[in-house]
């Protein structure tokens, strides 16, 4: 972290916006006007659920990474009874409320809950079923990563399912009057997203950041086919924390989260190269987002 913030582009790790506020922001994100891919990826699930897991063949486990309230899955649960159902998130106590519903709900489904960070490593524990793994990767998180590191993501779970399948939300190239509006709102909840994490920095680092005096920015670079989040500093200021400190001039810009957007053909071919075969999608109405199934 202390690194991120001494590189002549400063840039801060992604994984400071979600503290508790954070989550509690993203949220409120995710019920923006603005904010479409949400919506989208749950109207593809609304319509064709069905299809995408028939698509994915037989399955026996259901391995949902990045799980969170688990209701997404759930939509899946409807369509399809795997034995074992492994939601995966970072602390293992965000899991605990909506594994106990899901419990209650499907008494004979044998339950896996796993705290471990799959960005890192992705190996599961023997008592996770070997064969017919289904990946369940919604929420176009892949997006977060460069391209290369996506890749590596997508053949290390390639690797982890010899006879199974991968079910993962993508996001679509559009627009830039689409895009930016969507990272930045007209009630300032993104804004309030994106700030936070300076809040959550200092409480961590015990550094002196005064909010008001960054902003956030959202734009879209075309050419890398990216949302870039910022936070730009409004004045001149310096920063410091115990051991060390930074002077950021006016308009200086931390970078805080990329958003990558796929065109449908370029993610297949990602797909493919990763060991993938049968490879389908599904789009919303508007082709803004993808839900891609593909067999092992
Ligand atoms: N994973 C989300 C996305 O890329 C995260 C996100 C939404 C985000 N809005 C943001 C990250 C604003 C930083 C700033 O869609």
């Amino acid at each position: 972290m202390l690194d991120g913030l001494a590189k002549p582009q400063a840039e801060i790790s992604p994984k400071f916006l979600y503290d508790e506020l954070g989550s509690s922001l993203f949220t409120a994100i995710t019920l923006l006007d603005e904010y479409y891919p949400t919506r989208c990826e749950n109207e593809i699930f609304s319509r064709h659920a069905a299809e995408i897991v028939a698509h994915a063949g037989q399955i026996q486990a259901l391995i949902d990474l990045g799980a969170g309230d688990c209701a997404k899955a759930e939509r899946l649960l409807a369509h399809v009874r795997p034995s074992q159902y492994v939601p995966i998130d970072i602390s293992v106590d965000y899991l605990k409320a909506a594994v106990k519903r899901i419990a209650d709900r499907y008494p004979e489904l044998d339950i896996v809950a796993l705290g471990m960070d799959f960005f890192n490593d992705l190996s599961l524990p023997d008592d996770v079923l070997a064969a017919r793994r289904t990946f369940f990767y919604p929420g176009s998180s892949i997006g977060n990563l460069p391209p290369a590191q996506a890749a590596e993501l997508l053949s290390s779970i390639r690797g982890q399912c010899d006879d199974g399948a991968l079910i993962i939300g993508v996001d679509l190239v559009k627009d830039r009057s689409i895009l930016e509006p969507a990272y930045d709102d007209a009630v300032g909840v993104t804004s309030a997203f994106n700030l936070n994490m300076l809040r959550h920095v200092n409480s961590i680092l015990g550094s002196d950041f005064d909010l008001a005096q960054w902003q956030h920015v959202a734009c879209f670079n075309e050419a890398r086919s990216r949302m870039e989040m910022h936070l730009r500093a409004r004045v001149a200021t310096t920063v410091t924390w115990p051991g060390g400190q930074r002077r950021f001039e006016q308009g200086e810009k931390i970078h805080t989260e990329d958003s990558y957007k796929y065109r449908p053909h370029a993610f297949k071919a990602m797909l493919a190269r990763a060991g993938f075969g049968q490879i389908r999608y599904w789009t919303d109405a508007r082709e803004w987002f993808a839900v891609f199934c593909a067999r092992a």
